[in-house]
């Protein structure tokens, strides 16, 4: 089954690449203060308790990084990482695992942290199976938030930002993993109209 980056670069012949305009959509400085903010929440809900974070590789990396460092207290990580074919018209919603995490969750609090909650089927997988796991407590947090996109019934307790369905790159999230080292959060446009990329 193809994957998303395959996907993506059948558009594209070999050696060739498509005319890419960015767009800042969310600052940095917009993010800083907005981790801020949720990290205080989180620890409003977890005081003088260790929180286990578990990220969602690869998006999700910058945000932890920010996020754990924001958190303070007692705060260790781990990270998983899961491919979803739940993305196309032809959707099956099917997750595959790639690696588990090191270390047992249970009886731990865990906070799951990705970059952004789309379709919901990567995060429904993940809290189906870290459920049977019994975490003392099992919490979400996301950077960012396609509310219009969902197809899983799944909510995320910690939100950054609500975002439209425009595809967008930066501070951890790719465009054929390009882009994950931008500081802002960015709209990919495609072509020379400028034409928004909206992923299918
Ligand atoms: C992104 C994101 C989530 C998932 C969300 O990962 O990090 O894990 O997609 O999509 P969903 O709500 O439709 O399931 P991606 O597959 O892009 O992998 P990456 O983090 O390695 O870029």
């Amino acid at each position: 089954m193809p994957t998303k980056a395959t996907k993506r670069n059948a558009r594209v012949k070999p050696g060739q690449r498509e005319e890419e305009t960015l767009r800042v959509l969310i600052s940095h400085q917009r993010i800083r203060e907005r981790v801020r903010h949720m990290a205080q929440e989180i620890r409003r809900d977890f005081p003088n308790e260790p929180v286990h974070l578990v990220g969602v590789l690869k998006g999700s990396v910058l945000f932890l990084a920010d996020l754990a460092r924001e958190l303070g207290g007692e705060v260790s990580f781990d990270f998983i990482s899961v491919s979803s074919y739940g993305k196309g018209m032809d959707s099956t919603g099917e997750v595959k695992m790639n690696k588990d995490l090191d270390v047992s969750i249970e009886g731990r609090s865990v906070l799951v942290v990705e970059d952004i909650l789309d379709t919901g089927l990567t995060l429904k997988y993940l809290l189906r199976l870290f459920e049977e796991r019994k975490p003392k407590h099992l919490r979400v947090a996301v950077l960012l938030d396609k509310v219009e996109r969902r197809i899983a019934d799944v909510k995320a307790d910690y939100t950054g930002f609500v975002i439209p369905n425009e595809f967008v790159v930066g501070y951890g999230l790719d465009y054929d993993e390009r882009y994950r080292n931008l500081p802002d959060v960015c709209v990919v446009r495609l072509g020379p109209r400028g034409k928004t990329k909206i992923e299918a």
